[in-house]
């Protein structure tokens, strides 16, 4: 079972050119039990992207660090598997080609590979669009994919960096509860950053709201809400209490946010 522990977590970028420093994360502590379904919310520049990137290894912390299974996370690795917002497929590259990528970096054999791609094809929905080029998919079908393509490693921890973000409101909705159902299947830990409210409390189990620049963590609020979840579930009295004291918070992290520009 594994389990990510967040140590004193700081990251300063050094000013450009003589410039001042910018603390992007002030020393930070987070433990995420495993097979949990953490959201990171909070104001644009607060610091979110920075954690993920750490936690993905692609970025190395100032101060602190971070342990998943008792091993300090150093850099990349296929224990961990990342989406961003925008598409980052490799264009040259079919959809099952793509889902296929990691697992022919390991060395698995074609007949395993294709079992393992055609499992999550079907189940991010993209049957009958493997041989496609991503130029030819939509903006969801593209993120389908690159959430296949990051499952298909079976990392311990799933990173998603505001993987809906540039998604119409309707996709969006529908790519919520495709990974929310994923989710709720296998068992995985999930890290999902969001500056949306809505979309922090719908899929996530816990919700760790974030304040502004520089960032830290602000508070951890649970979500009771049961499982499996639907949309219909946006109009419950606990989904309406948890949005108004959610949007109080970012409100006012939102407004210091605005005031340090
Ligand atoms: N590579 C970098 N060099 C300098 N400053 C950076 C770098 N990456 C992020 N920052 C700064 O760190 C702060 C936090 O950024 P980020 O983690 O991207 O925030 P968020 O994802 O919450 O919008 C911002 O002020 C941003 O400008
Ligand atoms: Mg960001």
């Amino acid at each position: 079972m594994s389990e990510l522990v967040i140590e004193g977590l700081g990251r300063t970028f050094p000013g450009v050119k003589g410039g001042k420093p910018t603390v992007a994360l002030q020393p930070t502590n987070l433990t995420v039990p495993a097979n949990d379904f953490v959201t990171i919310l909070g104001p644009s520049g607060c610091g979110k992207s920075t954690l993920l990137r750490i936690i993905a290894g692609l970025d190395q912390p100032t101060t602190g660090r971070v342990m998943l299974d008792g091993v300090e996370i150093k850099r990349p690795g296929p224990d961990r598997g990342m989406v961003f917002q925008s598409y980052t497929l490799f264009p040259w590259l079919t959809v099952e080609d793509n889902i296929a990528f990691g697992l022919r970096e390991k060395g698995m054999p074609a007949a395993q590979r294709r079992d393992i791609v055609a499992s999550y094809i079907d189940k991010v929905g993209l049957k009958g669009f493997e041989k496609h080029w991503p130029k030819q998919l939509s903006g969801g079908m593209q993120q389908r994919t690159a959430i296949a393509r990051a499952l298909a490693n079976d990392p311990k921890i799933l990173l998603l960096d505001e993987p809906f973000g540039a998604l119409d409101n309707q996709t969006r909705g529908l790519m919520q509860e495709l990974l929310l159902g994923i989710w709720e299947r296998e068992s995985k830990m999930v890290l999902f950053v969001t500056h949306d409210i809505e979309e922090a409390i719908f899929v996530g189990s816990r919700v760790v709201t974030m304040s502004a620049r520089p960032g830290r963590i602000k508070s951890i609020v649970p979500v009771d809400l049961p499982h499996p979840r639907e949309y219909t579930i946006k109009s419950s009295p606990e989904f309406s209490r948890l949005r108004a004291h959610l949007t109080e918070e970012i409100r006012s992290e939102a407004i210091l946010a605005d005031k340090a520009h």
